[in-house]
Formats: C-alpha cells, sequence, structure tokens
C-alpha cells in the first residue's frame, strides 16, 4: 500500500512537473503553430510544449530553446516571438520557406546567446534591435535575402564570438564606431566576421582591426569594397584566414601583412591591387595562396615560393611574374596545385629534381616558356 502511495505520488508529481508550462510561454508556441505549416507532428497531439513538442527545450516551466533547423517551416516570424523572454537559444536555420521580415522584437529576448537564421528566405533589413542582446555569442544570419546597411547597434554585442551575415544582399560601408554610437571594432571577443557575398561598399575602415582583437576568419570575399587594404590587418595577430578577393581594392599591399603568422589562407585576387607583390617570407602556416587577377609590378617568383613549408595551392593566375619557373616550388612537402597560367615566365621549365608526392596539377598555361624538363617522378597534369 505504501509502495502504491508511493509510485502514486510520484507519478503525479511527473505529471505536475511536465504540465506546467508557462502560460505566457505555451500561448506564444501555440500562436507559432497556428502561424506556421510544417511544425513537428508531436506539436498537434498535446498543448504543452514543454511536455512532448519537439524542438522545445524548457526550464523550470519557461521555454529556453528552440531548435527547428530543417523542418521545412514556412510562414512568417510574428513579433509574438519576442515574448518567450527566457529563451537562451533560437534556431530556425535552413527552413527555406521562412520569409518576410525578422522581427524587431527579438531585441526583447534579453537571455538570448545564440541566435540563428541561416539558410532561410527572410528579406528587408536587419532590425537594430539585436543590438540590445547583450548575452548573444553567435549570430548566424547568413544565406538570407536580407538588405539595407549592417546595424551599427551589432557593435553593442560585446560577447559575440561568431558573426555571419554572409550571402545577403547588405548594402553601405562596414560600421565603426564613432560619437554616434558603436560599430564593429568593438566585438573584441569576436572570431568569426563572415560578410562575404554581399554588396558592401567603401574602404575597409582601418579603425576596423586592433592588436586586442581576436579574429581568427575575415571573410570579406565579393563584396564591392574599396580603397586599400588597411596596414591595422596586420595587427590581428590571431588571423587565419583573410578572404578579400573578388572586391575592388586597390594601391599596395601593406607590408606588415607578413607579421600574421598564424595564417592558414590568404586570398586577395581579382582585386586591383598594385606595387610590390607581397612578401609572405615566415608565413609558415600558409597552405592557400591566391593572389592572380591584380595590377602587381612585374617581378621574379619570389623567394617564398621555394620557401612555405605548408603551401598546398599556390594560385597567380593573370600574375606579374617573368623570369623562371623555380624548380624548388614544386618540391614544397605539402603541394597539391600550382596555378600560374597567363604570367610571363620565360626561359626553361626544369622539373628534373624532386617533386612533391602530393603534386597533382601545374598550370602554366599562356607563359613564355621554351622547353620543359620533365623528370620521370612527376605523372599528373601538366598545362
Ligand atoms: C534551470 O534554471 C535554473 C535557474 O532558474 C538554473 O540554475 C539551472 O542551471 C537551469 N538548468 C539548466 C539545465 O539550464
Ligand atoms: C547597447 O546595449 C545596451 C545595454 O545592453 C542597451 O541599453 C542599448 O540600447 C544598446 N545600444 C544599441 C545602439 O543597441
Ligand atoms: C533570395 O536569395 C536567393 C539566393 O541568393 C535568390 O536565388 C532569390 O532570388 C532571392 N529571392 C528574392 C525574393 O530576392
Ligand atoms: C609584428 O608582431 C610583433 C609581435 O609578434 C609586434 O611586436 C610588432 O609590432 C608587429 N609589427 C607590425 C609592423 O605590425
Ligand atoms: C621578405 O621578407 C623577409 C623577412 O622579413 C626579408 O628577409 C626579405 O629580404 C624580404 N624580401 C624582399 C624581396 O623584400
Ligand atoms: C583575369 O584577368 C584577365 C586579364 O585582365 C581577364 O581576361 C580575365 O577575364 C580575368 N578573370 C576574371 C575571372 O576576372
Ligand atoms: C630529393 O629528396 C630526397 C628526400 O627528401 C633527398 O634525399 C634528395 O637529396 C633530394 N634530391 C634532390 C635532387 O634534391
Amino acid at each position: 500500500m505504501r509502495r502504491l502511495l508511493l509510485f502514486l505520488l510520484l507519478a503525479l508529481s511527473i505529471c505536475v512537473a511536465h504540465s506546467l508550462t508557462n502560460p505566457q510561454d505555451a500561448a506564444v508556441l501555440r500562436s507559432l503553430k497556428d502561424q506556421w505549416g510544417g511544425t513537428p507532428r508531436s506539436w498537434g497531439r498535446s498543448d504543452d510544449p514543454c511536455a512532448a513538442w519537439e524542438g522545445v527545450a524548457c526550464n523550470n516551466s519557461r521555454v529556453t530553446s528552440l531548435g527547428l533547423s530543417t523542418m521545412g517551416l514556412t510562414g512568417t516570424m510574428s513579433g509574438d516571438l519576442g515574448g518567450l523572454s527566457d529563451l537562451i537559444s533560437l534556431d530556425l536555420s535552413f527552413n527555406p520557406g521562412l520569409r518576410g521580415s525578422i522581427s524587431p522584437r527579438l531585441g526583447d529576448l534579453q537571455k538570448l546567446t545564440i541566435l540563428i537564421l541561416a539558410g532561410c528566405s527572410f528579406s528587408n533589413t536587419i532590425p537594430s534591435e539585436l543590438g540590445q542582446l547583450s548575452d548573444l555569442t553567435f549570430l548566424a544570419l547568413n544565406s538570407n535575402n536580407l538588405t539595407g546597411e549592417i546595424p551599427p547597434s551589432l557593435g553593442n554585442l560585446s560577447k559575440l564570438y561568431w558573426l555571419d551575415l554572409a550571402e545577403n544582399q547588405l548594402r553601405g560601408e562596414i560600421p565603426v564606431s564613432s560619437a554616434y554610437g558603436p560599430g564593429l571594432d568593438q566585438l573584441k571577443k569576436a572570431k568569426h566576421f563572415h560578410f562575404n557575398k554581399n554588396q558592401l561598399s567603401g574602404e575597409i575602415p582601418s579603425q576596423l582591426f586592433n592588436s586586442d582583437m581576436s579574429l581568427i576568419h575575415v571573410l570579406f570575399d565579393g563584396n564591392q569594397l574599396d580603397g586599400s587594404i588597411p596596414s591595422t590587418i596586420g595587427l590581428v595577430e590571431t588571423l587565419e584566414v583573410l578572404r578579400l578577393d573578388r572586391n575592388f581594392l586597390k594601391g599596395s599591399v601593406p607590408p606588415n601583412l607578413n607579421n600574421l603568422t598564424n595564417m592558414i589562407e590568404l586570398n586577395l585576387a581579382h582585386n586591383m591591387l598594385s606595387g610590390a607583390l607581397p612578401n609572405l617570407t615566415g608565413m609558415d602556416t600558409l597552405n592557400y595562396v591566391d593572389m592572380g587577377n591584380n595590377s602587381f609590378k612585374k617581378t621574379a617568383a619570389p623567394d617564398w615560393f621555394s620557401s612555405l613549408p605548408s603551401l598546398t595551392t599556390l594560385m597567380i593566375e593573370y600574375g606579374p611574374l617573368e623570369g623562371s619557373v623555380p624548380q624548388e616550388v614544386f618540391s614544397l612537402p605539402q603541394i597539391q596545385q600550382v596555378k600560374l597560367r597567363n604570367n610571363a615566365f620565360g626561359a626553361k621549365l626544369d622539373m628534373s629534381g624532386n617533386v612533391s608526392q602530393q603534386l597533382q596539377l601545374i598550370d602554366l598555361e599562356n607563359n613564355d616558356i621554351s622547353s620543359v624538363t620533365i623528370g620521370s617522378e612527376y605523372k599528373s597534369t601538366l598545362l
């Protein structure tokens, strides 16, 4: 009897604990269920989101997480979401059927640390109210149809670790702080600035970079940025990937770039850069380099062609190179691709020495090479 009573009590307490979704949170979720298509089946089976709704996580009857990535959701984002005041994580990513504006009421979610809306079809501007989410560490708005400018208020997100705005149709300049308010130069904790494939314009502000930042990825490729590359980028010693390709950058590359000795990938291709080809000596972790389609001054192959121990891909197509192709580049221990078509290399191409086992492709089309010596070691593609 006592055991039965204990069992009943236990069952009752579990039942009670689980049926207590905070009424306000429950109302918000029921309204989302009514507005959206494609919500999970489990949302129809019970009236109590915290009990059994897929993708809903709760703590003490409050909804703390909504994880609804790749559910096939359709519809628009209602301002009701702003009522989930204990929400810590919101992930609606990869639901291409979600469209319309990102609700400014997301700015009410004061406990939010993770906001992922990537891969949907959200349009219109990024609400500046997102700058009020002072605990936010992860913000991914990439691959939507967002327009307008990057709100300077995002510079307020002092805990932000990840900022991904790539693959939208954002315009205007990259905002930095001024007398009028914050800017992205204040994001000292950020490791990722992914702004690639937008329509950002103006200069890359030199104020954007500082030695107390912790950036590892700066992806600005595929925009309409002009002006020169600010030398302040050489101060961000944590940097591992720098992609500035496919913009309208001009002037010389700042010489202190080779201070960035953690760099793995450097892509400056398809700009209008001039002056000397950058000296990458000492950037021993580099494995991918592309500097093609610029306007660098004619030069013999620089020494670093033969000295970067981690290089896998060397690309300088439509480049400024003349003289002979240094044989040593083919024996770099990791080298896989050497793509140097449309330069002005002349004389003889000598590949009779050591050739790296990994080497798969050498493209020297449209140079002035008069004769070729190939040893027995190289059996992959030579164009
Ligand atoms: C649940 O919320 C309480 C405070 O209300 C907090 O102390 C606890 O860490 C939370 N639990 C989880 C698993 O987040
Ligand atoms: C910056 O954050 C503070 C506190 O989190 C907030 O009061 C203020 O409105 C925010 N400023 C902007 C421009 O978003
Ligand atoms: C949204 O963006 C996608 C991919 O960038 C594009 O194919 C589509 O046409 C855009 N839709 C609108 C309405 O702009
Ligand atoms: C290069 O890096 C060193 C520290 O590694 C730093 O002291 C120096 O100021 C940097 N030089 C330039 C030109 O940025
Ligand atoms: C390239 O940089 C290295 C190291 O800073 C230096 O020793 C070398 O002289 C430079 N090469 C040229 C051509 O300036
Ligand atoms: C690279 O530059 C060459 C010569 O200026 C041009 O013919 C070619 O179309 C360019 N390639 C791209 C992808 O812009
Ligand atoms: C080729 O590489 C091997 C092993 O790294 C080395 O022993 C040999 O001296 C090299 N030969 C030439 C011609 O550089």
